[in-house]
Order: structure tokens, then C-alpha cells, then sequence
């Protein structure tokens, strides 16, 4: 027979209501007395029922979180950060994965919601979620990660993707690299936008009269090195790749490596996100550095205080957290410079 919470009231000698107060963090609860419920919950091993309780306080603490590929190492990094935060605060967190496919991604939310989840944090597929997170933010407190959505008014958090290529493409011109491709990610997202705008500005600025060769993949290691294929039989004379993500950058380093095309004496390669594999790789992938964590815990927070909130806070103004990124040099750029 399971412990039940009359157990817990008779045990440490206080009301169920006292005990409720302790269990759900609300209401005045003297120190000795949270002190001698929690006490006897250990010792009884007393674990609430999650219905009862969501019934009993009208919130489950349970939190969804939508990914668009948790095959690439870059989001559980995230979803890190978003779990810590939340266990910390007495939250379940539920991840979903939709293959960047938005009739999976609209099936999730509505599971999502369906459960009853206290909050949603979402990286979104595309622009095409716009309508789906406005829906589901009239429900429950939504927060944004990595890719921004126009028109929708949630808290979101992202990096300085801008910067962050604009600071890579000026390392590989500094190595004397003039014929530079850049491997954009889907031209939807606001994160490969703002890349892609890094890069082209950087060459601008720095005098680069001829336009660059750019492609567009899906973020995966397989289109990376089909791609990296591709430039290498267009015989564009090439002499510096610089990809999206560190998965499209890492599959075109296989390609040229299996091409013969030494990295980086005769073919530069750099990525974005620092995932592990990126030190692991032999070249090492030098690459753009994302606080892949922070981004989750930064999240987490926002959502935490919108729930925490009541009144005028709970409606006050969406924020956008922008951080910064960091410039990896390693061996796939060689740091040193072109060798004529
Ligand atoms: O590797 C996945 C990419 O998608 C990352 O760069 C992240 O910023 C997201 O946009």
C-alpha cells in the first residue's frame, strides 16, 4: 500500500493542508515545520500523485520542449541547460522531436497542450511555426530558442549569428583565403539569414569584389559532404569552405579527406555550433562557438518566471536574449597562414 499524504500529516504531525503547502511551494510554511514535513515524506518515501496535485493546484510542473532534429548533437546540448533549470524548480520536462516537419511539429504542441504542460519551449522548423506557437501562447507560456519567428509576441532567446560569421569569415581572409564558399542552412531560418549576412558583409567590408559560391543545405552530415562533392568537381578553385553548422562542415572534411584534398594545406574547412565532435575530428573543426547550454538555461528561466509571475508581470513585455558566440581555432583552418 503507498504512502499517502495523511500518512505524511499524521507522521510529522500537521494538517494535509500544511503538508499540501509544503509539497506544492505555496502559502507561509514555518521553516521547522517545512523542515519536519519534508523530513517525513524521506522517511516514508512519499511521492505525490501528479494528477491529484495538478487537479488540487491547477499546475502539472511539466514542460515541454519541441527540437526539430535531436539526431544533431547541437540540441540535447540545449535541452541540458532546459532540464537543469527545471528539475532545480521541481519540473518534469518532456522532449518531442519533429524532423523539422510542421504537421509533426503542430501533432507535438497539441500532445503538449493536451497534457496540460505548465509552459512550452520551442525551436522552431521554420517561419511556418509563426501561427502554431501564437496559437498554442494564448494557452501556455511559450519561450523561443536559436531560430527567431516574426510577428509572435514570446520570450525568445538566441544568438548573434550575424557576428558570429562575420568573425569566421574574417579569420579565413586574415589566412589569405580570397575564394571562400559558404554552406548556408535553409534560407527559412532566421539563424542561416543572419550567417549567411555575416558572411557576405565581412567579404564586403574587407574589399571582396567577386561574389562567393553559396549553397544551401538541410544541417546534416550527409549533405555537407555531397555538396563538398559538388565544389570540388566545379573545379571553382576553392581554397576555404565555411559551413552553417558543424555537421555539414565535418561531412565535407570526410569528403575532401577521402579526396585526397589535404585539410587545411590545400582546403580550409570551418563550422558553426562547436559540438563535441568538432575536437574530436582529425583535422579538429575550427568553428563558432554557440553556448549551446546557456541558450537551454536561459530558456528555462524565462518560462519559469513567466509562470512564476501574476497581474501586469505576467503580461509584461515579450524579451529577446541575444549572446554572444566565440571564435574556435583549431586544425581544419590551420591558424597558419595559406600556404601559396
Ligand atoms: O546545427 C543545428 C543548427 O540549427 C545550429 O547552428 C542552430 O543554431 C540551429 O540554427
Amino acid at each position: 500500500m503507498s504512502t499517502t499524504i495523511k500518512d505524511v500529516a499524521r507522521v510529522s504531525g500537521v494538517s494535509i493542508a500544511t503538508v499540501s503547502r509544503v509539497i506544492n511551494e505555496t502559502g507561509y510554511v514555518k521553516e521547522s515545520t517545512r523542515k519536519r514535513v519534508l523530513e517525513a515524506v524521506r522517511v516514508l518515501g512519499y511521492s505525490p500523485s501528479y494528477p491529484a496535485r495538478s487537479l488540487s493546484s491547477g499546475s502539472t510542473r511539466i514542460v515541454g520542449a519541441v527540437f526539430p532534429d535531436i539526431s544533431n548533437p547541437f540540441f540535447p546540448a540545449v535541452a541540458r541547460g532546459i532540464d537543469d533549470a527545471l528539475t532545480a524548480r521541481g519540473y518534469l520536462l518532456i522532449i518531442c522531436n519533429t524532423d523539422n516537419d510542421a504537421t509533426q511539429e503542430e501533432a507535438l504542441v497539441g500532445m503538449l497542450l493536451g497534457q496540460r504542460v505548465d509552459g512550452i519551449v520551442f525551436v522552431a522548423g521554420g517561419p511556418e511555426s509563426g501561427a502554431l506557437v501564437r496559437r498554442a501562447s494564448r494557452d501556455v507560456p511559450v519561450a523561443l530558442i536559436d531560430r527567431e519567428i516574426g510577428g509572435v509576441e514570446c520570450d525568445a532567446v538566441t544568438c548573434d549569428n550575424y557576428n558570429g560569421a562575420y568573425e569566421m569569415t574574417r579569420h579565413l581572409l586574415e589566412l589569405g583565403h580570397r575564394r571562400i564558399a559558404f554552406i548556408s542552412g535553409p534560407p527559412n531560418l532566421s539563424t542561416s539569414r543572419k550567417r549567411l549576412a555575416g558572411f557576405r558583409d565581412c567579404l564586403m567590408h574587407s574589399g571582396i569584389a567577386d561574389p562567393p559560391h553559396v549553397y544551401y543545405g538541410d544541417l546534416k552530415y550527409e549533405t555537407g559532404r555531397s555538396i563538398a562533392r559538388e565544389m570540388l568537381d566545379s573545379g571553382q578553385g576553392t581554397t576555404a569552405v565555411f559551413a552553417a553548422n558543424d555537421l555539414m562542415a565535418l561531412g565535407a572534411e570526410r569528403c575532401f579527406t577521402d579526396a585526397g584534398v589535404l585539410v587545411p594545406a590545400r582546403m580550409a574547412v570551418a563550422g558553426y555550433d562547436d559540438i563535441l565532435m568538432a575536437s574530436l575530428s582529425r583535422p579538429s573543426l575550427t568553428t563558432v562557438a554557440q553556448p549551446a547550454y546557456r541558450m537551454g538555461a536561459v530558456a528555462a528561466e524565462m518560462l519559469l518566471e513567466r509562470l512564476g509571475a501574476s497581474g501586469d508581470a505576467a503580461r509584461a513585455p515579450a524579451r529577446l536574449e541575444v549572446l554572444e558566440t566565440a571564435l574556435v581555432v583549431r586544425d581544419s583552418t590551420g591558424g597558419g597562414r595559406l600556404s601559396s
